[in-house]
Parts: structure tokens; sequence; C-alpha cells
């Protein structure tokens, strides 16, 4: 048998058309365009090639994007203010501070300053808590995103099995707390999980988010499950290769001979961050111009 492969570049490419369609809508109810608002701080050429593809991808939906780059050496009082202005700015509907910051800025202290109602990465304290209540919020893009991969391939999630393996704020709680909303029965793994190979072996979705090159091996995986790869590594390279080629969390190859379905590294889960931060967006826009938005539109 071989696994389905899930197309989350594709899904993207959908999901950033209909946003696409809903920004223009919006911009003639609310008589202007939405607006996103990217903070960098330092050089790094990784967050750089980041942000550079938000923007693009901001724009190219029909919103406004704002980009702001604050050398590696910006004071903690000057990435405050920036944001605190952004916070009074009208124009901007969502701000996101690019992560890693430089070693010697807080992120938890510059997350706070970000209002909730626009924190499109939904990673503010307020917006924790309001998906850990179900109440509505910005939820992480990358979670958000396996969800909608998850229910476009499986219908309804109720009742099923789910391994999270990882618990990073960004990634592995966040994503429990949907799955749990989903009506599933979560286990959350990490580095310190015993036996997590019998662990992953009850579950009907595996959504592997640790960082470790092809961790997760076909042979934990039941058959037919659903697996979800998070994980984006680069190995070294290879004789003959300049660069390493890039892997997931989880082997590919031997997980593909035995799940029901899977995400492929590169073209699975990575797509649909972007998608879903426009998504969060547009929806961020609805709220703070007080357009009605149809529930589920997004
Ligand atoms: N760095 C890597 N991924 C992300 C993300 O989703 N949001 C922010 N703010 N920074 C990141």
């Amino acid at each position: 048998m071989s696994a389905a492969v899930i197309d989350g570049k594709q899904f993207a490419a959908t999901l950033r058309a209909r946003i696409a369609d809903y920004a223009a809508t919006f911009e003639q109810s609310a008589g202007r365009k939405a607006g996103l608002a990217v903070v960098l701080v330092g050089e790094d050429p990784a967050s750089q090639v980041y942000v550079k593809s938000k923007g693009k991808a901001t724009l190219e939906c029909g919103m406004n994007s704002f980009e702001y780059k604050l050398p590696i050496d910006c004071d903690e009082a000057t990435l405050l203010a920036r944001i605190e202005a952004l916070n009074a700015d009208e124009a901007v509907d969502g701000i996101l501070v690019q992560l890693p910051l430089p070693g010697h800025l807080d992120e938890q202290t510059v997350i706070a300053a970000i209002n909730p109602d626009k924190d499109v990465d939904g990673f503010h304290v307020t917006n924790a808590g309001r998906l850990a209540v179900g109440q509505p919020g910005f939820v992480p893009c990358t979670p958000l995103g396996c969800v909608m991969l998850l229910k476009d391939r499986l219908g309804s999630l109720s009742g099923l099995d789910a391994v999270v393996i990882g618990r990073s704020n960004i990634v592995g709680k966040p994503m429990a707390q949907l799955l749990l909303a989903e009506s599933c029965t979560v286990t959350i793994a990490h580095s310190r999980t015993k036996d997590l190979a019998e662990v992953v072996a009850r579950a009907d979705i595996v959504v592997a988010a640790v960082g470790r090159p092809e961790m997760v091996k076909g042979s934990w995986i039941k058959p037919g499950a659903t697996v979800i790869d998070v994980g984006i590594n680069r190995l070294p390279p290879a004789e003959g290769e300049s660069k390493g080629r890039l892997v997931g969390d989880v082997d590919y190859a031997e997980a593909a001979a035995v799940a029901g379905a899977i995400t492929p590294v590169p073209g699975g889960v990575g797509p649909m961050t972007i998608a879903v931060l426009l998504r969060n967006a547009l929806v961020a826009a609805h709220r703070n111009a007080g357009v009605a938005l149809a529930d589920g539109a997004l």
C-alpha cells in the first residue's frame, strides 16, 4: 500500500485565492484594504526570506503590507514603541514580529505588547487562553493549517486517536488544543516520552513537530493512519551536493508505505503557514472594522 500524498501547496493556493476574493469584498465594504504589518529585527537570512515571502503573498491577496526592519542592536524600548504605534494604527489589522528575536530581546515581553486583537500569530497569552477555553481568538498559523488539511482529508475527526509529537507553544500545544476541540482523543508526546514508538502506534492521526530529521519511523505508524509532518530540516550535503536535502521529522519513504495519507516535505504543511497568516489577517480586518464575515467563510 502507498499513502495518498496530501498536497499542501495546492490546498494553500486554493485558500489564498479565496482570501483574495474576500479581501476584495472587504475593501468594498470597509472602504479600505486589510493591512498586515511585519516587524523584523536583525538580518537573519532565513527570517529575511520568510518576511519577504509574507510581504509578497500579502500584496498578491490584495491586502496592504507594511514592513519594519529594525537593526540587530535595537533596544527593547524602540521595539515596544514600534509595536505601540502599530497597535494604534487603524490601517494595520494584524501585527507579526518575526521570531526568533536577537538574544537580548525577551520574546514573551515583546509578544505581550501586541494588541491581542491584532495578534495574527496567535502567540499572545490572551489568544492561547481563548483557544484553551474555546473562545474566538487567533490560533497559531501552522497548527491551524494542519487541522485544515486533516479535515479536508478525513472529514470529521471526532473520536480519532491523535498523537502530537512536540510541545512547543507555537505548534505542539495549540495543535493539541485544536485536535481536542475537534473531539479527538489527544496524546502529547515529547523528548521524555517513554516508548514513543508504542504511543505513535495507537494513533489514527500523527502530527510530528519536533525538529529532528526523520525521527519518526515507518514501523511506528498504524496502517492507514494520517501523518502530518511539520518538520523542515536540512540534512548536511551529501557528496556532490552543494546544499543538503530538506526532510521532515518523519522518515517519508518508510511512513508512506504504511500510512493512509501523508504530507510531503517540502510542499505539505509549509505552504499552509503563510496562507493561514493571510486568513488570520483578513479575519482580524473584519473584526476590527466591524464588517461581518459569514461563519466558516475562511
Ligand atoms: N518564525 C518562524 N515561524 C514563525 C511564525 O509563524 N511567526 C513568527 N512571528 N515568527 C516565526
